[in-house]
């Protein structure tokens, strides 16, 4: 099984980095193939809105880290994507990512109707956030930055598999017990 990790959080000893971290050991050590990609190592230029790549299935941009994560995620299986939740929202430079991608991830047919282009594929998103539980939930704070994830990969075929929410991070940093909760997801894949 081919794994992609995207680490959406620019703190490499962060929350959402540690949770990936036990995720990526777990899937390791059963065997799957696994790649891990920081949002903060990738050169993406935002998309200018040209719209050109909807009939080229090309973004008209020099090549850069979009097309090559592009590439990533047409050869995976499973995408797991771990976000902070920022403003309610994944942070900037993740929007930024997956808006260049978007010719790769929903075709659409010659009258504008969505073609997912991942079928078959599934996906675990990850969020944290200070906002306590269960208000990180109620107040749309984590709940919001998996509700836009599964947006993007919903239009794109994937079926998400599992989520995982962690509220509270300000007071309890992640811990051994999220940590497990991490591992199960890779077991029940
Ligand atoms: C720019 C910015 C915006 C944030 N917005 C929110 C927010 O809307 N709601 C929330 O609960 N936490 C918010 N946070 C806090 C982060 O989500 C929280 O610290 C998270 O656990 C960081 O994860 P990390 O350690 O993996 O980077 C924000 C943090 C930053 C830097």
């Amino acid at each position: 099984m081919n794994v992609l990790i995207v680490n959406g959080s620019p703190r490499r000893q962060g929350n959402v980095s540690r949770m990936l971290g036990a995720m990526k050991s777990e899937a390791e050590s059963r065997g799957m193939q696994v790649s891990l990609l920081n949002i903060t190592d990738l050169s993406v230029r935002p998309c200018t809105g040209c719209m050109a790549c909807r009939k080229s299935l090309a973004c008209v941009l020099p090549d850069d880290d979009a097309q090559q994560t592009l590439r990533l995620i047409q050869k995976c299986d499973v995408l797991i994507i771990g976000a902070p939740c920022y403003w309610g929202n994944m942070p900037g430079q993740l929007k930024v990512l997956f808006d260049r991608l978007v010719y790769g991830m929903m075709g659409e047919s010659a009258s504008g109707i969505p073609r997912p282009l991942h079928k078959g594929k599934r996906a675990i998103l990850l969020s944290t956030g200070t906002t306590p539980f269960p208000f990180n939930i109620l107040f749309n704070q984590t709940h919001g930055t998996i509700r836009a994830l599964r947006e993007i990969l919903r239009w794109s075929g994937f079926k998400v598999a599992a989520t995982l929410e962690r509220g509270g991070t300000k007071r309890q940093p992640v811990d051994e017990k999220t940590l497990e909760r991490c591992r199960k997801m890779i077991r029940r894949l």
